[in-house]
């Protein structure tokens, strides 16, 4: 017993004044294969059962305890060497102009809207904007999701001067006010920044951008829903990309689809970035609601059409390999720059 009580003071004085490569060393000298706790708790056999029970757990404790001074001081350790590097990267105010003075470029998100725009051009798409700034009846009300409707809880809203006005959830409401302006045919995309009163984390951002798409006309069906956006994944990422439509539900199509793309990380088996699923969505999508149609007074026995909505970040994440959208809204010049 005595002894285990030695070996813990002895190591936790030694951990005290290890720098990196020395805590290596002491994490073999005890915790190893043939480290010094690992030969007692080996050499257990000898010992009575009383006696056992009490040195293995006395062991087992002092294990824990010295894996945990090793850990702690490691951490200590690179915090010192992270303060360092900070002190060193400091910005030099004193530093001189210099010609030609460098060039900056799009940020990664307005790089990937132009992608995704010079995509849907060659599609026949045209642009177009809408304000950030909607009413309830273009966010909601106009999109097939009457005030109650339990779908309003799937996008928790910024709402402006009481209820009247609210920042928009999705860049849907453009659909609206392009059908409001235009007969068909209509081909349009929407891009554009949109909000939820959300916490941000890693996948979350309460401000990101969705680029909308709309397409009405006579005759217009599925199977051209399906045949633009798996032209737009393939352009976008890789050409023998596969993708598959998966049944789901807005309110403003029927029937509606999210479309998955299968994981590039893995090729499909199932891997932490695809949450063992193989597949990973990248946007929703489906048949214009005959709802909505109706709400802009479009003749619906006539007209029919499609929409989609794409999350920007979302799908740059996926193409450049971003594993926190936090990312994009820091302004560090070190990740700007490799774009
Ligand atoms: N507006 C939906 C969203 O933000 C996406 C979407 C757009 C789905 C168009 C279908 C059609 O979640």
């Amino acid at each position: 017993m005595n002894n285990i009580e030695q070996i813990i003071k002895e190591a936790v004085e030694k951990i005290k004044n290890a720098d990196i490569k020395a805590l290596e060393n002491l994490k073999v000298d005890y915790l190893g294969k043939n480290g010094v706790l690992t030969q007692i708790l080996k050499s257990l056999s000898q010992y009575s059962v009383e006696d056992k029970k009490k040195i293995g757990a006395q062991a087992n404790k002092a294990k824990s305890i010295i894996e945990s001074e090793i850990e702690n001081r490691k951490i200590f350790l690179k915090q010192v060497l992270l303060d360092e590097k900070m002190q060193k990267e400091k910005l030099d105010y004193s530093q001189s102009f210099y010609f030609p003075f460098p060039k900056g470029h799009f940020h990664p998100v307005a790089q990937t809207i132009q992608d995704i725009i010079v995509v849907f051009k060659s599609l026949g798409f045209s642009v177009v904007e809408g304000p950030e700034i909607e009413t309830d009846w273009y966010n909601f009300g106009a999109l097939n999701i009457p005030e109650n409707h339990p779908a309003r809880d799937t996008q928790d809203t910024f709402y402006l001067d009481g209820m009247k006005n609210l920042l928009r959830t999705h860049t849907s409401p453009g659909q609206i006010h392009t059908m409001e302006q235009h007969q068909p045919p209509v081909k349009v995309i929407v891009p554009g920044r949109v909000y939820r009163n959300e916490a941000s984390d890693a996948s979350h951002s309460a401000t990101f951008h969705q680029v909308e798409g709309l397409a009405v006309d006579e005759n217009i069906t599925f199977v051209d829903l399906k045949a633009v956006l798996t032209d737009f994944a393939r352009k976008f990422f890789v050409s023998e990309l596969d993708i598959r439509f998966r049944p789901s539900h807005f309110q403003f199509t029927e029937p509606s689809a999210e479309v998955d793309m299968r994981c590039m990380l893995c090729g499909g088996k199932g891997c932490r970035v695809c949450k063992n699923l193989g597949w990973i969505e990248i946007l929703g999508c489906g048949m214009v609601h005959t709802n909505v149609l109706k709400a802009v007074k479009y003749d619906a026995d006539r007209y029919t059409g499609y929409a989609f909505g794409i999350g920007v970040e979302r799908i740059a994440m996926l193409k450049y390999g971003i594993d926190d959208i936090r990312l994009f809204y820091e302004n560090d010049l070190r990740f700007l720059k490799q774009f």
